[in-house]
């Protein structure tokens, strides 16, 4: 079964790149169903045409967040998506997108959170002189980066490192950490245990053995 999964971007959509490439190698199980921009400029924009996916810009100037949203949810629904992704999607939601696909919105954050939450993760990061990063999969909520963590993946500062090999090298890393995540709720393995998301074993994986139950 293929999950209709809808990506929020704002910007590049080089995250937005991961999941298509991801999706037409057949390691994802879903299809995308449409990606939304409240940018108009934004690249990622041209990246899902070029794929055949449909590509919406709902641009958020001049609107109050609910506004937006009411809008934003009307493409959700008219696509019939079940997962939103919001992939460099630079916009805190509000309770009425929250409500509407509750438990089904996850973000992908450059920076291992709770440190450095915000827009500028890994400047943050670099800033503060930390030896080791990575960026962070989480189920939204209302705050800013707050939501239950489903995985985070290192990203080591190494010598000779600039911030721009530093942001380069952690890209890289999101571009496997998201689809992972993906993969994850898609095929069923994630539950939100209060701050906690519980990770199911793989199936496969786990009926190693005899296999042999008497
Ligand atoms: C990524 O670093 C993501 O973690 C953050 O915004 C950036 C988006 O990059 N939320 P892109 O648009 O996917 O290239």
């Amino acid at each position: 079964m293929q999950t209709p999964v809808a990506v929020l971007i704002s910007g590049s959509g080089s995250n937005l790149q991961s999941i298509i490439d991801q999706t037409e190698a057949g390691s994802l199980p879903i299809k995308i169903c449409c990606v939304i921009s409240n940018k108009p400029d934004a690249f990622g924009l041209e990246r899902a045409r070029k794929h055949g996916i449909p590509a919406v810009c709902i641009p958020s100037r001049g609107k109050t967040r609910a506004e937006h949203e009411k809008e934003l949810i009307a493409v959700l629904d008219s696509h019939g998506a079940e997962l939103v992704v919001l992939a460099g999607y630079m916009r805190l939601l509000t309770p009425v997108l929250l409500e509407r696909f509750k438990g089904r919105i996850i973000n992908i954050h450059p920076a291992l959170l709770p440190s450095f939450p915000g827009t500028h993760g890994y400047e943050d990061a670099w800033n503060y002189g930390v030896k080791v990063s990575g960026c962070s999969v989480h189920f939204v909520d209302e705050g800013c980066d707050t939501g239950p963590i489903i995985l985070q993946a290192i990203n080591p500062v190494e010598p000779g490192d600039t911030l721009e090999s530093f942001k380069k090298r952690g890209l890289a890393i999101e571009h496997q950490a998201l689809p992972e995540a993906i993969r994850l709720y898609c095929t069923g393995r994630l539950h939100i245990d209060g701050r906690r998301v519980l990770v199911e074993p793989d199936a496969a994986e786990s009926t190693g053995g005899s296999g042999c139950t008497g």
